[in-house]
């Protein structure tokens, strides 16, 4: 779906990290489920001529009116999301999406481990809140380099979510990675619990470690770059597991994922 959004809101919640809030139509919130994404034209210009991916954070109805919107949450990392973060309210901005499939909610038993490095929160937060209207019990392990790149921990909680902080200068939360937060707590699941993973792609080679070791159902969201964003140039893939003759060796991260069973990816190829 393409649609011509406008720009409700674009602040800077810890330095370098914006948050946006966008218009939507009805078709785009109910498709919207966790873990899809957006591709966004950032400048008014063509030029960025590619459009960038960004995860759907959440998705609802401005306060009072009856006008959808949903927001995303980015980092500037480039020319792209420099221009973005230049972008004023009541501007408009072409968007695609919802695109690509999301997490899936069919092994939903025992405790959901909701693991993020840094920008990687973005697609938790949309999922914690469907674990919550299922009633599930879900934790949140979060990560980045110091205490500016961790945040919006509060609307976790405000959805019953536990959330523990690792930060490697050890600024907030405990000193060290996000993974040295989790090993501890997977010893005591027991097997029972689905862990939902999104950040570096280091983090989420380790975190599949973790949970293959543990047996534990593990997806994991991949922020590969794009280019078209729905299948076509194949700029996105990724090595993964051959499953039968006919099944290809490399998974589409824009129209198999970004969403991924961590089992399905060749994390030896990926290095
Ligand atoms: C499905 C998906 C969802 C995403 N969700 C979010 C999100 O919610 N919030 C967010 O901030 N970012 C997200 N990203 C990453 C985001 O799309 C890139 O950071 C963005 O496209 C960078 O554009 P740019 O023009 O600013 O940077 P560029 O000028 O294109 O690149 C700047 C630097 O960032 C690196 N870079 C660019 N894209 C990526 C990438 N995908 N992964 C790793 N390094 C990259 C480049 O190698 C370069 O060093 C997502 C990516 C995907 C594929
Ligand atoms: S970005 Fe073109 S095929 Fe995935």
């Amino acid at each position: 779906m393409r649609i011509e959004s406008t720009l409700l809101s674009n602040v800077e919640i810890s330095p370098s990290y914006w948050r946006m809030r966008l218009t939507a139509t009805d078709e785009f919130v109910r498709q919207a489920s966790p873990g899809r994404f957006v591709m966004i034209q950032a400048g008014k210009s063509i030029d960025p001529l590619l459009r960038r991916p960004f995860a759907v954070f959440e998705t609802g109805i401005v306060f009072g009116g009856s006008t959808a919107y949903f927001d995303i949450l980015y980092r500037v990392a480039g020319k792209g999301t420099a221009l973005l973060s230049t972008r004023r309210e009541n501007e408009m901005l072409d968007i695609l999406g919802p695109l690509g499939k999301g997490f899936s909610l069919s092994h939903a038993a025992g405790e959901h481990l909701l693991v993020g490095g840094g920008i990687g929160l973005a697609p938790l937060h949309a999922l914690a809140k469907k674990l919550g209207g299922y009633d599930l019990a879900t934790r949140l392990f979060v990560g980045g380099r110091g205490r500016n790149d961790i945040f919006c921990l509060d609307e976790f909680e405000m959805l019953g979510v536990e959330c523990r902080v690792a930060t490697e200068d050890g600024s907030l939360g405990e000193r060290g990675r996000v993974t040295d937060i989790l090993i501890p707590h997977l010893e005591s699941t027991n097997g029972n619990a689905t862990i939902y993973a999104c950040g570096p792609e280091g983090m989420l080679r380790a975190v599949a470690k973790l949970a293959a070791e543990h047996r534990l159902s593990c997806q994991v969201s991949l922020e590969s770059r794009m280019a078209c964003g729905i299948g076509v140039c194949l700029g996105c893939v990724v090595p993964g597991h051959r499953h039968s003759p006919e099944t290809p060796d490399f998974r589409c991260v824009c129209a198999d994922g970004p969403v991924f069973d961590s089992n399905d990816l060749d994390w030896e190829k990926t290095r």
